[in-house]
C-alpha cells in the first residue's frame, strides 16, 4: 500500500497537463484502477483483515483523490495565467482612430490661423470664389486699364455673346471680401477671410489655385503701428519658434497706402525648407493702410475711419512651418503625401492648448 501511495502521489506531482492527469485518475481510481481492484479483493479476506485493510485502502483512496483534485485546480490556474500573459492588452494606450484620413496641411494651417486671429478679436468673413470684377478690381481701386489686372493673371469666366451681365472672374485674391464685409457690417470692423484664390501661375511655389487669408481692421485711429504689432504677434504665435525673422519691405498695392510686403528668413538647403535660418527670404504677405478710395467704395467715410488690411499666403505658411518644399504636391492627392504631411482629425488647434501638437 505504501508502494501504491508513493507511485500515484509522485505521478500526480510530475504531471503537467490535464489529459495525463485524467489518465492517472483512471489508472488508480477508475473502475478497473489499481486501488478499485484492491477494494474488490476485500471480499476474500477474513473479517479482521478486511477491517484494517479496508480502512487503510479508504484512507489511501481519499489521499490520492485529494491530490488529483488539487493538481487539477493548479493546472487550470497555470493555463489561465499563461493565456493572460499571451493575450494582454494595454488599456492605457490611446485609442486607434477609426478613420484612415488625415487633415490636409492647408486645412490645418487655416484652423491655426483662425485660432490665432480669433484670439486677437477678429471674426471670420466669407465671399464667393466666382467674383464680379467690381468687387475683385474696381472697388479695390484697380481701374480697368490698371496694369495690376494683367499682373494678376486672371481667369475670366466664359461669356456668351450678348450677355450683358457684369464680367465675372475667379477671384485673384481674398481682398474682395474686404469690400463685402465693410458693405455688410460698416465700421468699426475686425475680420479675417480665409479662402481659395486663383491665378494662372505654376512652379515650385505657385499653383493656379492657392489659399489666402485676408485681414481687415477699421477704426477711428488704427495705424500702421497696430498692423506691424498684429503681424509680428501672429508670426510668433504661428511658427511656435523663437528665431523667426521678418522683413517689412516698402511696396505698392492699389488698395493700400502706404503698403508693405513681409518676407520671412528661410533656407532651401539640401532640398528641405527651414524657417529662421539661411540667406533666402520668402514673401508671405502683402499689407498696408486701406486706401481712402476703397473705404469710399465700401460705403465708409474715409474722413472718419481708417485702418489696415493684409493678405497672407496660407500655402506658403504651411510649407514654411511644416518643411514642405514643393507646393504642387499639395494638390496632387497622393495618399502617401497626405499620410506623411496630414494631421489627426482629433487635434483641433487652439492658442492656449497648442496649435500643432
Ligand atoms: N491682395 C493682395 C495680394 O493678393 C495682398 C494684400 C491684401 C495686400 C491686403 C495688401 C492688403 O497680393
Amino acid at each position: 500500500m505504501q508502494e501504491l501511495r508513493d507511485k500515484y502521489l509522485k505521478a500526480v506531482a510530475d504531471v503537467s497537463d490535464e489529459a495525463a492527469l485524467e489518465e492517472i485518475r483512471l489508472a488508480a481510481l477508475g473502475k478497473k484502477g489499481e486501488i478499485s481492484l484492491k477494494m474488490r479483493e476485500l471480499g476474500k479476506m477474513t473479517p479482521e483483515e478486511r477491517q484494517t485493510t479496508g480502512k487503510a485502502l479508504n484512507v489511501l483512496k481519499d489521499e490520492i483523490d485529494a491530490a488529483l483534485r488539487a493538481k487539477k485546480v493548479a493546472l487550470a490556474d497555470a493555463a489561465l495565467d499563461a493565456r493572460l500573459k499571451e493575450e494582454w492588452l494595454d488599456v492605457t494606450l490611446p485609442g486607434r482612430p477609426r478613420r484612415q484620413g488625415t487633415i490636409h496641411p492647408v486645412s490645418q494651417v487655416m484652423d491655426e490661423v483662425t485660432a490665432i486671429f480669433a484670439d486677437m478679436g477678429f471674426a471670420v468673413a466669407e465671399g464667393p470664389q466666382i467674383e464680379d470684377d467690381w468687387h475683385n478690381f474696381d472697388a479695390l481701386n484697380i481701374a480697368p486699364e490698371h496694369p495690376a489686372r494683367q499682373e494678376h493673371d486672371t481667369f475670366f469666366m466664359h461669356r456668351d455673346e450678348g450677355d450683358d451681365r457684369p464680367p465675372h472672374v475667379l477671384r485673384t485674391h481674398t481682398s474682395p471680401v474686404q469690400i463685402r464685409a465693410m458693405l455688410e457690417q460698416g465700421a468699426p470692423i475686425r475680420v479675417i477671410a480665409p479662402g481659395r484664390v486663383y491665378r494662372m501661375d505654376m512652379d515650385q511655389t505657385h499653383t493656379p489655385m492657392f489659399h489666402q487669408v485676408e485681414g481687415l481692421a477699421i477704426g477711428k485711429d488704427i495705424s500702421m503701428a497696430n498692423l506691424k504689432w498684429v503681424l509680428e504677434e501672429f508670426c510668433k504665435s504661428f511658427f511656435e519658434v523663437d528665431g523667426v525673422e521678418l522683413r517689412f519691405r516698402a511696396s505698392h498695392f492699389p488698395f493700400t497706402e502706404p503698403s508693405a510686403e513681409v518676407d520671412i528668413r528661410c533656407s532651401w538647403e539640401g532640398g528641405s525648407l527651414k524657417i529662421g535660418e539661411g540667406d533666402d527670404w520668402m514673401e508671405i504677405l502683402g499689407s498696408g493702410m486701406v486706401h481712402p478710395k476703397v473705404l469710399q467704395s465700401a460705403g465708409i467715410d474715409p474722413s472718419e475711419w481708417q485702418g489696415f488690411a493684409f493678405g497672407i499666403g496660407i500655402d506658403r505658411l504651411a510649407m514654411l512651418k511644416y518643411g514642405i518644399p514643393d507646393l504642387r504636391a499639395f494638390f496632387e492627392s497622393d495618399l502617401r503625401w497626405l499620410k506623411h504631411y496630414g494631421f489627426s482629425a482629433l487635434d483641433l488647434p487652439t492658442v492656449a492648448g497648442g496649435l500643432s501638437r
